[in-house]
């Protein structure tokens, strides 16, 4: 369950900086607190050193005179003592990227059913379909066909759902935020989104069991920010102005702006500023906010089933039908996501064809 989850886990630092909450002005701004909440913080019983009696030389009793007892007026007989290895530690699983104290079960228990939702998903039971019929879960797409022949189907839903379904969406939302390293959606952010969930059939043509192995989360918005082409940011990178700051890392930790120029023939300096989102993929923003429909504030796919097309399916999907009867097009600057990872970022060029914003989730309300 999530809420024990979060009793003692913590997810590897996010190595990207974040960006800040408003559009333009704020941006330079220092970025928020970290996202990873500190091992320190919710020390469990494993991982609190629990104080034993220790024997303290000093507090034995000086003997007397005339003590009968002539064993006593020697040194005591020290004992050598051993560390002891099996203690605790704490352990970062490659596969999941979650921490968490190996050795203590309540935290390898949590881990394993962690471990085994980012690899194949989600169960998405009989009572979560019986449910999803009476509730107005709306089935979007079905019998679609992957690429390495699996079956599934895309199903649509507000977040104030409600029962069984809500249940599980908690645990999956909070699986992906374990995963992301991200802070939990709010309930402002929720109260704006629709989820749209992959559902892939098991194997075999009479199962009827079903696994949740991809989620978007689409949000309304009002605005985000066009990201810099290549072009863009090297002539930023490389003019005079932006000399000062030696590298593009300098540039995103400092929350810095690049002022640079839109064409680099010297008679026609355009001043441009742009804005760093991450370093580490070379993502900058122009600053101006641009009225942007839909924004993604989560997306995921579990680890066993990627590459197989569902991400673009999802956010497709998200695409046509978030705004009755106005379908959104990327390419024309209608979908935004928040700061994207190495792989969203893939994935927004892929499928985003160059079209695709940045927001920032809270600011967004
Ligand atoms: C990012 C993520 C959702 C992509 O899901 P997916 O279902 O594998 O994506 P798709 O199959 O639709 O990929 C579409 C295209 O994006 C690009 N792409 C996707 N993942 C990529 C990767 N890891 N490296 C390079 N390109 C990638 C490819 O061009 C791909 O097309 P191709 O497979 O035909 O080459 C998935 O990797 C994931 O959940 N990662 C962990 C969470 C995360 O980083 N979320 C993004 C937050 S912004
Ligand atoms: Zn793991």
């Amino acid at each position: 369950m999530p809420a024990e989850l979060k009793r003692t886990y913590g997810t590897r630092a996010a190595t990207r900086p974040l960006l800040p909450s408003s559009p333009s002005s704020e941006l330079t701004t220092p970025p928020p607190p970290k996202r990873k909440r500190p091992f320190t913080d919710r020390p469990t019983e494993q991982n609190t050193p629990t104080k034993k009696a220790r024997r303290t030389l000093k507090a034995e009793p000086k003997p007397k005179a005339g003590d009968k007892s002539k064993g006593n007026s020697k040194q005591p007989k020290l004992t050598q003592l051993h560390f002891s290895l099996d203690t605790p530690t704490l352990r970062t699983c490659p596969l999941c990227d979650l921490s968490y104290t190996r050795g203590a079960p309540d935290d390898e228990a949590l881990h394993k059913a962690h471990c085994a939702r980012v690899q194949r998903g989600l169960e998405w039971g009989k009572e979560e379909q019986r449910e999803a019929v009476k509730a107005g879960v709306e089935e979007l797409q079905s019998n679609v066909k992957l690429r390495n022949g699996a079956r599934g189907r895309v199903i649509c839903f507000r977040p104030d759902i409600g029962g069984k379904i809500a249940a599980k969406l908690a645990v999956l939302l909070e699986t992906i935020r374990l995963a992301l390293s991200s802070p939990p959606l709010s309930p402002a952010v929720l109260r704006r989104s629709k989820i749209y969930l992959f559902l892939l059939a098991a194997p075999g043509l009479a199962s009827t069991r079903e696994k949740i192995v991809g989620c978007v989360v689409a949000q309304r918005i009002s605005t985000a920010m066009a990201i810099a082409r290549p072009a863009e940011v090297s002539a930023a990178l490389s003019s005079p102005s932006s000399s000062q700051t030696q590298s593009s890392e300098t540039l995103a930790s400092s929350q810095s702006t690049l002022s640079s120029s839109q064409d680099s023939s010297e008679s026609s300096v355009v001043p441009v500023t742009l804005l760093p989102v991450d370093s580490s993929t070379n993502l900058y923003v122009h600053p101006q906010p641009l009225p942007t429909p839909m924004g993604i504030p989560r997306l995921f796919v579990s680890s066993e089933h990627r590459r197989l097309g569902i991400a673009s399916r999802l956010l497709t999907a998200a695409a046509e039908t978030f705004i009755l009867g106005c379908p959104l097009s990327p390419a024309r600057g209608d979908v935004a996501f928040t700061q994207p990872t190495g792989a969203g970022k893939a994935v927004l060029e892929a499928w985003g064809k160059g079209g695709v914003r940045i927001y920032e989730e809270e600011g967004n309300i």
